[in-house]
């Protein structure tokens, strides 16, 4: 059992592990979750997606954590912190993917606006993004929800993308 990194009132996050593939597949490898995305992923992309993050935790001492409903110790998702590349500059971004049947209930505000607070006071970043595909509402309101705002549009992938932004002060 891995030791919860960040708490919040009804989650916490920890670090993900190659166990945690089969639940993880409930968002990544599922076609309505997924929908803004080209595909949903296969069990080993979801593998690697696992393998990234624990790289990234060595690397950056970050990345996406495994989200958990404290209420039964439900995983639930993944949120938190990678270094991505918008318009040409590597930035930390924050992340989520919630399972659908608990979407819509403030899980990933709650969960990401731990992750920036983590950001800010914890690794030290002077700025904060989320990028999404301009078409993934839900995503840029979680992002505006946590008090990201407008920054940017962009092309990645051959497909338009908004990114946002919030600084520390
Ligand atoms: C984006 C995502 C993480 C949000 O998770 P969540 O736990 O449902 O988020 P919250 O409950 O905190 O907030 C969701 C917001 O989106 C809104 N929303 C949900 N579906 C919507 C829709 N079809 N159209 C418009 N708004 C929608 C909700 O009403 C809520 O906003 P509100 O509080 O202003 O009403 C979840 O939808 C998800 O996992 N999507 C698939 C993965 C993904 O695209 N991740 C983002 C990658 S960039």
């Amino acid at each position: 059992m891995r030791l919860p990194l960040i708490e919040t009132e009804r989650l916490y996050l920890r670090e993900l592990i190659i166990a945690d593939k089969k639940e993880l597949m409930k968002v990544l490898s599922n076609p309505e979750s997924i929908k803004f995305y080209p595909n949903s992923f296969s069990e080993e992309k979801v593998e690697n997606w696992i393998q990234w993050n624990i790289e990234n935790y060595k690397k950056y001492k970050h990345g996406l954590w495994a989200v958990i409903l404290k209420e039964g110790d439900m995983f639930i998702g993944d949120c938190g912190i990678t270094m991505q590349d918008i318009d040409g500059e590597t930035v930390p971004e924050i992340g989520f993917h919630i399972i659908l049947e608990y979407c819509n209930r403030g899980y990933a505000t709650e969960a990401a606006l731990a992750c920036k607070e983590y950001a800010f006071k914890v690794l030290n970043y002077p700025k904060i993004f989320s990028y999404t595909r301009i078409r993934n509402i839900p995503s840029q309101k979680v992002a505006k929800k946590i008090g990201l705002q407008f920054y940017k549009y962009f092309e990645k992938n051959g497909e338009k993308q908004i990114a946002q932004v919030v600084s520390k002060d």
